[in-house]
């Protein structure tokens, strides 16, 4: 089974003269009717006051010093798609006892690696609303992928935010709101990373729908993908300054605060130039403002440049394509239009990433992503090299981790609608459950057929590169099955959903009828019943709208479990008076079935939230970007930092089911709202501390003839390799054409009042209020709710705010009858809006109203503190 042979792209032998470069290679195709502001040079890493960075620095330094150019841009090109064990792999630095790097997908789980464990999806996981949980699963994770010997676990995913109701990945990520993704970044990466793998948080940014993230022909030539209109260029997001920062970046912010090793730069533009190359992107926003210490690594071919991505501060290239890094990056650097300095950063970035993280994998990876066979050549798409061990099936699963991802799938489900106490089902001997539609069973090509994507069945994961790969996997009709047997119901399962006879005839005595329905969602890695990764509507699969409605006239118990990558459309049956339960979850992961069950029969209360909203009209949701021009499609994101709720409550939109929404088998209800106030904040923060002193390195070696492949070197045709083959052209002569704005003085002091630490300012965090609030579990079970806190900030015409925005979020357990206090700490940057012209963050004067509730539209308890 070859997992990552679909991207098959262009390769060439990697040995070059120097000759001459094209001019792409020189030139982002920048387009100047955008206001992105270039920000030259890269700041370089190592210079903020963070002991752990600073000591990863000092070993990195002494390392790099000591390499030549083409053992420097080993580390920052990959060797190739498909090239060694992982999803990518770097090359390596054998004088220096340094091992080739494994970048490994995905997300949920060690994709394409055996007897690992695949856990509920982002989007899941942040449905729990619990940051314990948050953790724990993260680091479950990332222990399997260290003990399957990889150094870069590839995700999580806070890109796309899921803006777009139809957008393919949105259950890769965590939601639409920022303040909830970003506490998921933040823990997310403490949790992964304490497991010692770097994580490579992404996608850097605006990457919200699929179609026309690649131009027409590379879509088409790679997976078969036909676009409407041919488009000769990337999707271009055009996002305004407020909505980058207060929206879309938060979370990255967040995942840098935390120490987060890596970023991944997408395939679309932003604001006219690529993300890989964008400076204003990766120099300034990330590298600058957020002072992100790690590397910046494209998405899988998202490169489009040599000299400019490496001074718009890309630091490695995935897969590893030699036609602009690899032995083109060591040309650039030998003839000095790539300044030494840069080359010298990145490098430095990729080690101090791995010092500061604790990455150590003597052994390599024990697995290869390419087969689950036990040999195979060393060199696997070329079959070449000798027959090596490349799986040595080690098994990574334990009843822990298994926990971890239970509990997740139990928390990760939202109960919507339950009329007449129709759940938790009850009774035992001669109740008669029917579990109905082809969602509920296992899928004809069976589970795995999740990375080139399957919609015939049950759906554990979405399906392309955020897929695992499940060494078992119980499906809603195994899972409520089993369990329906242990309480002694009698239950069948039929899933047809197209003949509904038998359907309808099991439906028509059951005392209940589960309906399972889905919808599955993507990456474009190729087309799943026609949907190219983003889908092509909101209507649930498989026929099961017809289901429900001939079931509903038959049975007036009808429990319907929906599983989506988000927004689906709810309408057609919500308000069925038969309908009388409704559950909701994005992809659980192997024991989706299990969970479902614990839930259904009262094993477990419900306490999932909505991440995001239902709309009543489907109307109202953000539509994918579908009518372009072909040669500058155009994303103009025009809700700007109006995202789901925000969007729904500024312009009075109708909604079926809000943010934050999520009904519990007990009552809780909230009261005795405080606050305390901690410090009263200023309009402008003060600046942070200057930057320690840039780090020069004194050995620069720039001798072109170290720059050829030693003679006893076996090159294997269509591996990425530094190496050039004619030294003789190489000169410098310093006159490139470097876009507007090049220089390579690096600042003495942050560039503004946001900069200045880990994730931006450190006054950011401080904190300004704490409230506290009284939750009560009125009975008649025990359970776990999850009370929220939203700030309402002060009226003003130069800065606009939504009428409220999370800022809190908290989760208890409680015994029937108990009650605790719950607090929640507000933040300098909880409390600010972004100011474009100070091109920094501002607290406003005035009444800023804190609500505490149980949803984005029930705010029980509010009390108002005013800032002058
Ligand atoms: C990379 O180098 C080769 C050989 O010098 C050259 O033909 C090619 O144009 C270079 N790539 C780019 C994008 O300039
Ligand atoms: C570059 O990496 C490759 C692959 O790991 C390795 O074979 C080669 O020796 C490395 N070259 C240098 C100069 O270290
Ligand atoms: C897009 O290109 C393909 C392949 O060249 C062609 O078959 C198709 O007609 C084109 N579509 C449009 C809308 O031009
Ligand atoms: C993108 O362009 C818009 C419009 O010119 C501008 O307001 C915004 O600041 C730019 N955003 C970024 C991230 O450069
Ligand atoms: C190298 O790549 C080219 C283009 O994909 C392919 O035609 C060729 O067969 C490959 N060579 C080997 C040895 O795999
Ligand atoms: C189910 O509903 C569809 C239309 O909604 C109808 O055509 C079909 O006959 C019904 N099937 C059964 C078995 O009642
Ligand atoms: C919606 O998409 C699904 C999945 O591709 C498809 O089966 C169904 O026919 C579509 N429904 C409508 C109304 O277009
Ligand atoms: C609800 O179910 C009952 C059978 O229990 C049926 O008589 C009634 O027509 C159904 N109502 C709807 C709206 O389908
Ligand atoms: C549902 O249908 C059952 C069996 O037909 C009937 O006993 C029961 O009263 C009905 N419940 C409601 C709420 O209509
Ligand atoms: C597509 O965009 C063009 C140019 O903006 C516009 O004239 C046309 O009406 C649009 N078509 C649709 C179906 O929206
Ligand atoms: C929950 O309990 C409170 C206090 O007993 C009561 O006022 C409220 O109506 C109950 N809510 C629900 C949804 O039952």
């Amino acid at each position: 089974m070859l997992l990552t042979s679909c991207l098959q792209v262009a390769a060439v032998l990697s040995i070059v003269s120097a000759s001459p470069m094209s001019d792409s290679f020189f030139k982002a195709e920048s387009d100047p009717n955008y206001n992105v502001v270039p920000f030259y040079p890269t700041p370089q890493g190592g210079r903020i006051e963070d002991g752990k960075w600073q000591a990863a620095y000092h070993r990195a330094r002494q390392l790099v010093d000591q390499m030549t150019v083409v053992e420097k841009v080993n580390l920052t090109t990959g060797i190739g798609m498909s090239n060694g064990p992982c999803s990518g792999n770097t090359g390596s630095v054998p004088r220096l006892g340094i091992e080739s790097l494994c970048l490994q997908d995905g997300p949920l789980s060690v994709r394409s690696a055996d007897l690992t464990d695949v856990y509920p999806c982002g989007l899941a996981a942040a449905s729990s609303f619990n940051k314990d949980l948050a953790y724990d699963r993260a680091a479950a994770i990332g222990r399997e992928f260290k003990e399957k010997g990889v150094d870069i676990w590839l995700g999580p995913v806070y890109g796309p935010i899921g803006v777009k109701a139809q957008a393919g990945r949105n259950w890769e990520g965590h939601g639409p709101d920022p303040y909830l993704e970003g506490v998921f970044a933040y823990l997310q990466t403490l949790g992964g990373q304490s497991q010692g793998v770097i994580q490579s948080a992404k996608h850097l940014v605006g990457n919200e729908q699929e179609l026309y993230r690649q131009t027409a022909a590379v879509a088409n030539a790679a997976f078969g993908i036909k676009y409407k209109h041919n488009n000769t260029n990337e999707l271009n997001s055009e996002i305004d300054d407020r909505a980058i920062h207060e929206t879309y970046l938060w979370p990255f912010a967040e995942a840098v605060r935390a120490g987060v090793g890596s970023v991944m730069c997408s395939y679309n533009r932003l604001n006219g130039t690529h993300s890989c190359e964008n400076s204003h992107l990766l120099n300034y926003l990330l590298k600058e403002e957020l002072g992100f210490q790690g590397f910046v690594v494209t998405d899988w071919t998202a490169l489009h440049s040599g000299v400019e991505a490496a001074i718009a501060g890309l630091d490695m290239d995935m897969p590893g394509e030699p036609k602009y890094w690899g032995p083109n990056l060591t040309a650039a650097a030998l003839n000095s239009s790539v300044p030494i300095d840069r080359l010298d950063d990145m490098a430095t970035r990729i080690l101090a990433a791995k010092f500061a993280i604790g990455v150590n994998n003597p052994d390599g990876p024990n697995y290869s992503s390419n087969t689950f066979k036990t040999f195979d050549f060393e060199f696997s798409p070329q079959k070449q090299g000798s027959q090596i061990q490349v799986n040595k099936h080690v098994d990574v699963r334990t009843d822990e981790n298994r926990a971890v991802s239970l509990r997740s799938a139990i928390e990760g489900i939202v109960l919507l609608k339950n009329e007449n106490e129709a759940l938790p089902l009850k009774g035992e001997n001669g109740k008669q459950i029917a579990i109905l539609g082809q969602a509920a069973g296992i899928d004809s090509k069976g589970a795995n057929c999740a990375f080139e994507g399957c919609a015939d069945g049950a759906a554990g994961t979405g399906y392309g590169s955020g897929a695992g790969t499940f060494s078992y996997f119980i499906t809603p009709a195994e899972g409520i099955g089993r369990r329906a047997q242990e309480g002694r119901f009698s239950y069948e399962f039929i899933p047809d959903s197209w003949d509904q006879t038998a359907a309808v005839e099991a439906a028509s005595y059951a005392d209940a009828a589960v309906v399972v329905a889905n919808s599955v969602a993507g990456e474009a890695l190729g087309e799943v019943d026609g949907n190219p990764g983003d889908l092509n509507n909101l209507t649930l699969w498989h026929n099961v709208i017809p289901l429900i409605e001939n079931v509903t006239s038959v049975n007036n118990n009808t429990i319907v479990i929906i599983t989506s990558g988000g927004h689906v459309d709810l309408e057609p049956f919500i308000e069925n008076e038969n309908v009388t339960a409704v559950l909701f979850s994005s992809y659980l992961g192997q024991d989706y079935g299990t969970a479902l069950a614990k839930v259904l029969f009262g094993d477990e209360n419900p306490s999932g939230k909505l991440p995001f909203t239902f709309a009543k009209n489907i109307d109202d949701y953000v539509p994918l970007i579908d009518n372009i021009t072909v040669d500058e499609p155009a994303d103009k994101f025009e809700t700007s930092i109006y995202v789901d709720y925000k969007y729904f409550d500024k312009y009075d939109k109708p909604v079926r089911y809000e943010f934050g929404y999520g009904l519990s088998y007990s009552n809780f209800t909230l009261s005795d709202i405080k606050v305390e106030t901690i410090k009263q904040f200023s309009e402008d923060l003060e600046a942070a501390a200057d930057y320690t002193e840039s780090y020069r390195n004194e050995n620069v070696n720039l001798k072109a003839e170290d720059a050829t492949a030693p003679d006893d070197f076996t090159l294997i045709e269509n591996v990425t390799y530094p190496y050039i083959k004619d030294t003789s052209s190489i000169q410098s002569n310093g006159s490139y054409d470097y876009p507007e704005g090049y220089g390579t003085e690096q600042l003495k002091s942050p560039a503004s009042l946001a900069a200045g630490g880990l994730g931006g300012n450190p006054q950011l965090w401080d904190l300004g209020y704490v409230v506290t609030a009284s939750v009560k579990n009125n009975g008649p079970y025990g359970g776990g709710f999850a009370p929220q806190l939203y700030v309402s900030f002060p009226d003003s015409d130069e800065f606009p705010t939504p009428p409220v925005q999370l800022r809190g979020f908290e989760k208890v357990f409680l015994d029937n009858g108990h009650s605790q206090s719950v607090s929640f700490e507000l933040t300098r940057k909880d409390l600010s809006v972004w100011d474009t012209k100070s091109q920094s963050w501002k607290v406003l004067r005035g009444d800023y109203k804190f609500y505490v509730g149980s949803s984005s539209r029930q705010l029980d308890l509010v009390e108002t503190v005013t800032i002058n």
